[in-house]
């Protein structure tokens, strides 16, 4: 079958010829693609360089916007958070909520626990028993012949913590894991991790084959060795907390209604998987934003997270809150897996800065910050939610998008604003008052 948009070696061709390609055979051969494209390469051709390596296939960059949310108080420092996202209202919501905490004492993390995971999965076909105990006779080879690649983190104060067999048997007929567990320090580790569960791997089979259990019990099927981005025992917990007087600085909201609807609202996200999604997802707004800024992977943070949220069986909210003896408590326990050191960390120049700003945090600071600002976004949008009302904020941006599609100038930005202060934002509505704006002005 000849077909011009079927291609084999696409990967082979330079940049340019990969972007003449494209726009020949999907592009109807329009130049302005072509310009569009290279419009986004860095004009520096040695940072564009660091770029098309990160991933494979580049021929453009995509931006994202970067933004700042000062005024983070965490543990007595204060901190201004990068933020990469590319919703509106996000950054301006953690800024909002890190001031409002910032005069109540700041936010307060701790780290509870740092320790990764990863499985090798086999199956086997003889008696549990056996297997265990044959595993338990060769465990500390585990250690012993993994000495070089544990080597460096084992002197940073990491390494292998402890190594189990699991039995699946019940999920699935001959199904079993050899379980690990890992300190990785800095590092997000899954290099590591995966190549260690490889080695086991190897050392298990050779050990099952060599030794002499019955025909049947040296049969072992590898199935695979990879960590786990479930880190159940990589926990930080970030709260906040006031008097429920303090609780408020609008005077249109009375306190006590606002605490008991803020109470009402975790709970009802505890309860209700439907509004509990929605809940989480505005957490992982913020969580995502410095995942990305710091040159982590929100794909497995995010992951982590909607998993931890579902360990009752059912999908519940992140965060808690408390309401006793006059005093507003309200939490979050993150299971976070990031690294400050390698991957992209000091390859993005982005990211470098990010750390930067960030006074070098070590992958600990980096949870307690991460957490900080997920609890100020879940908070500013609660609060929202049950008082004015999410939209209210969400149009004010929706409006500037709107203006800045129709190409407005700062004074009919400004006009236009006022004319919507108290009327709903609507496309047609908006596009309707600036045409009359420019047929008058004209
Ligand atoms: C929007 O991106 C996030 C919210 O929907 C979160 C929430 O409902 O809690 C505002």
């Amino acid at each position: 079958m000849k077909n011009n948009k079927i291609i084999k070696g696409f990967s082979k061709l330079s940049k340019e010829a990969k972007i003449e390609w494209i726009t020949k055979e999907y592009l109807n051969d329009e130049k302005e693609y072509v310009n569009l494209l290279k419009s986004y390469w860095h004009e520096d051709p040695k940072v564009q360089k660091i770029h098309d390596e990160f991933i494979e296939n580049t021929i453009t960059n995509f931006y994202i916007p970067f933004g700042i949310a000062p005024n983070f108080l965490i543990n007595d420092k204060v901190y201004c958070v990068p933020m990469a996202i590319e919703e509106s209202s996000v950054v301006a919501a953690a800024s909002k909520n890190a001031s409002f905490w910032m005069e109540r004492g700041g936010f307060k993390s701790t780290v509870i626990s740092t320790t990764k995971i990863g499985h090798v999965h086999f199956a086997w076909y003889g008696e549990y028993e056996i297997l265990k105990n044959f595993i338990n006779s060769i465990k500390q080879k585990f250690f012993d012949e993994t000495k070089q690649i544990t080597k460096n983190m084992n002197e940073r104060g990491g390494g292998i913590l402890e190594i189990e067999l699991i039995n699946r048997a019940d999920l699935e007929p001959n199904y079993y894991q050899l379980q690990a567990k890992f300190e990785t320090c800095d590092a997000m580790g899954a290099n590591f991790i995966n190549s260690l569960l490889e080695k086991f791997s190897k050392i298990l089979t050779r050990e099952i084959s060599k030794s002499n259990l019955s025909e049947n019990d040296k049969k072992i099927v590898i199935i695979m060795c990879i960590l786990s981005n479930y880190t159940p025992e990589c926990i930080v917990r970030c709260e906040v907390n006031c008097r429920i007087e303090e609780l408020s600085n609008d005077p249109n909201i009375d306190n006590e209604e606002f605490a008991k609807k803020f109470e009402q609202a975790i709970h009802v996200a505890n309860i209700e998987p439907y509004r509990a999604t929605t809940h989480n997802k505005g957490i992982f707004n913020g969580i995502d934003a410095v995942v990305i800024a710091t040159g982590n992977d929100f794909r497995a943070v995010e992951a982590c997270g909607h998993t931890y949220a579902s360990r009752s069986g059912q999908y519940r909210s992140l965060s808690n809150v408390e309401i006793k003896d006059g005093k507003f408590r309200f939490w979050i326990d993150l299971p976070i897996s990031v690294g400050t050191v390698g991957g992209l960390t000091t390859l993005h120049p982005m990211v470098r800065f990010s750390y930067k700003l960030l006074a070098n945090p070590n992958s600990k600071n980096l949870m307690k910050i991460i957490a900080a600002v997920g609890l100020a976004q879940n908070f500013g949008a609660i609060r929202s939610l049950v008082t004015t009302g999410i939209q209210k904020g969400h149009m004010k941006m929706h409006l500037l998008n709107i203006l800045n599609q129709l190409g407005a100038d700062q004074n009919e930005v400004e006009k236009t604003k006022e004319y919507f202060k108290d009327k709903v934002v609507e496309h047609s509505a908006v596009v309707n008052y600036f045409k009359e704006l420019r047929n008058v002005s004209n």
